[in-house]
């Protein structure tokens, strides 16, 4: 092994997330442009075999946990043959993948063959009308079908709820009761200036504050679930521990001096933050047959130059809306 990934920061890069296109089945609010026509064009992609060649070089640094996002994963062709590629590279102790659960039903069975270890599932609505103006899809009963299928699949699945204020945030406590029904973890998302549409705002924003309060009103006091202290989301049970709760507080409670993780687009560029203007073209040397160690010096040179992230964005009281595209660098 060598050595770890440090930032300028101190801050070292264990989990990779991989986008695998840019192009998605939906539109959520929060995340895509209604009218995008901007893809990235096929020729433009890295092909599961580079996927795989980088992975590999990852793992050089450490790297032992990856995720599949998008756009919407389930949309590349042949997604399982990725997914086997890169459950097969040694060093991996676990492969995920972020999906909106649309295509999911029938593929479940395949993806876990192939070695997906575990789902993260995206839902922010139980109401047919609402899942259809938040994704403009009429997919909800198609979702909740495909997690389902996902829990009896016996794989992990936990879900990801973006809350926005006016919009879903009178849906709180019904999906802690989701998780309580089903045993399915369900991670609140505070609604980052991601969105391609612009509508973001702070008083969309509903606090991870906000939302504990909502909860033990209802619920009783949350038992807080020692967990992994780089892991973005803070878990939390019940006192029969039945349910479990997690929050994503980005924007209130801003967890980038223990942020363990780096990115790579569907085209191949290295983002070492959801908030980075710039990014680190991988591609080029691919396609260029650099050898491994040369992509490995690269990285490593690039992953030096991660910035502080969004705590930074927020002291010098900068955020905005619309300051990177989620779709595109994957979440
Ligand atoms: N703010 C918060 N979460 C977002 N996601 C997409 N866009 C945003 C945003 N602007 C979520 C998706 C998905 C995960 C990858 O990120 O719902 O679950
Ligand atoms: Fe698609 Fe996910 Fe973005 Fe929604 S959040 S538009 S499902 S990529």
């Amino acid at each position: 092994m060598n050595d770890p990934l440090k930032d300028s920061f101190g801050r070292v890069a264990k989990k990779l997330r991989i986008s695998v296109t840019d192009r998605c089945n939906m539109r959520c609010v929060y995340c895509m442009p209604d009218n995008n026509t901007e893809w990235l064009s096929q020729k433009n992609l890295l092909s599961y075999e580079q996927m795989i060649q980088i992975v590999k070089v990852f793992t050089l640094f450490g790297i032992e946990k990856l995720k599949i996002t998008g756009g919407e994963p389930l949309i590349r062709k042949d997604i399982e043959t990725l997914v086997k590629g890169l459950s097969n590279i040694d060093h991996i102790r676990s492969l995920s993948m972020t999906t909106n659960g649309l295509l999911l039903k029938d593929k479940i069975t395949s993806l876990k063959n192939s070695g997906l270890n575990s789902i993260n599932i995206s839902l922010d609505t139980f109401d047919r009308t609402r899942f259809k103006k938040i994704s403009g899809v009429d997919g909800v009963s198609t979702v909740r079908e495909a997690i389902m299928a996902a829990i009896k699949e016996k794989i992990v699945v936990k879900i990801n709820t973006v809350i926005m204020r006016g919009w879903n945030d009178d849906e709180i406590l019904d999906f802690v009761k989701f998780s309580r029904d089903t045993g399915c973890p369900v991670k609140f998302i505070e609604f980052m200036p991601l969105d391609g549409t612009g509508i973001w705002s702070k008083d969309l924003v509903v606090s991870k504050k906000e939302m504990m309060d909502k909860i033990s009103k209802e619920f009783g006091r949350l038992f807080d679930l020692k967990n992994d202290a780089a892991d973005p989301a803070r878990l939390y049970t019940f006192k029969d521990c039945i349910g479990v709760i997690g929050f994503i507080p980005s924007i209130t409670e801003p967890f980038c001096q223990s942020c363990d993780r780096i990115r790579v687009t569907a085209d191949g560029k290295l983002y070492g933050c959801l908030f980075d203007n710039r990014n680190h073209d991988l591609k080029c040397l691919l396609d260029n047959s650099k050898s491994d160690n040369e992509i490995y010096e690269y990285i490593q040179k690039c992953i030096r130059q991660k910035p502080e992230g969004i705590v930074r964005i927020i002291r010098n009281q900068s955020l905005v809306p619309n300051m990177n595209d989620m779709y595109s660098i994957g979440g």
